[in-house]
């Protein structure tokens, strides 16, 4: 079976695109993509990530059909294969066990096979070949390693956090200083490139002269109500490959721009700090 990481961005574009799965769509607390399969109100199945914008890296199944979300298949390694099972028990115990790579689900394949499901067992030896008793033994083998990665999994990758933030949310604002007056407009470039954050303008806009007579800037952008803000100094880069790496990770970009155009311009941040803040969760400061 093709097992394939999607973004969360283009998870959500293909459900809205599929005339079906858009039917399921519905909104679902953190989760960033919840699919009501029954149509009961409630989301049986759910794709996430761990950390804000990152490509899905959980799929949480309802195999009771009471709305709790009791099964979940993680990705620790980040190779688009889910390979541990997490099976929560009724008392909000979580126990986790891990499969090495032998578990395979697909995106699109999975609304598929949750629409027949009927029980947790039936799911479980189906799919997976295993037992209920099976998997719990394998639980308790493993909680304790796989909580230990989950912890290190949780507290990498500052920068990323940054990047997928920016890249989901679509839009961010960019505030930049005139003289003695603040200016801010919408951008929506974004571009990781060899440990350096990036966006991306145009010489020819009052933003780029802007920012040549006063570097300091700060991004806003907010998304299922979680904020993000950014202040760095925006430094140019006329590598011709960031420019190339920029087109190619946004090909609607080549409409209007090319490598050699001498009016395409790229910004990295430098002594970035970042905080990602919600209504009910600690400020997260990130610097790069
Ligand atoms: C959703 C959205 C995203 C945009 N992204 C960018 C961008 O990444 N880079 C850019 O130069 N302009 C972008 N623009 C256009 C700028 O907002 C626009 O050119 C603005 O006027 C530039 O600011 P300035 O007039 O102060 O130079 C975007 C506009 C919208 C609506």
């Amino acid at each position: 079976m093709e097992v394939r990481k999607v973004s969360i961005r283009e998870a959500k574009s293909r459900i809205k695109n599929d005339p079906e799965l858009s039917k399921m769509l519905v909104r679902s607390g953190w989760r960033e993509i919840a699919l009501d399969l029954d149509g009961d109100g409630s989301a049986d199945v759910s794709f996430s990530s761990q950390k804000a914008g990152r490509k899905i890296d959980t799929i949480a199944i309802d195999l009771s059909g009471n709305g709790e979300f009791n099964l979940y298949l993680h990705d620790f390694d980040g190779n688009g294969i889910p390979d541990t099972v997490c099976l929560v028990e009724d008392g909000g115990e979580e126990q986790i066990v891990a499969f090495g790579g032998e578990v395979e689900l697909g995106f699109v394949n999975l609304g598929v096979r949750i629409a027949n499901l009927l029980t947790a067992e039936e799911f479980l030896n189906r799919e997976l070949g295993i037992s209920l008793a099976d998997l719990a033994a394998y639980l308790k083998l493993h909680a304790a390693a796989m909580l230990q990665e989950l912890e290190k999994r949780g507290t990498a990758e500052g920068i990323e956090k940054v990047y997928y933030f920016l890249h989901d949310a679509q839009t961010y604002y960019l505030a930049t200083v005139e003289g003695t007056k603040p200016r801010v407009r919408p951008f929506g470039t974004v571009l990781l490139h060899d440990g350096r954050l990036y966006i991306m303008t145009a010489r020819t806009k009052a933003v780029s002269k802007q920012i040549a007579e006063n570097p300091c800037a700060e991004i806003c952008a907010s998304m299922n109500g979680t904020w993000i803000r950014v202040s760095a100094e925006l430094v140019e880069d006329n590598d011709r490959n960031v420019k190339v790496a920029m087109l190619e990770a946004a090909p609607a970009l080549k409409q209007m721009y090319s490598a050699d155009d001498d009016n395409m311009q790229m910004l990295y941040m430098k002594d970035a700090s970042a905080i990602i803040q919600s209504f009910t969760t600690e400020p997260e400061v990130i610097k790069f």
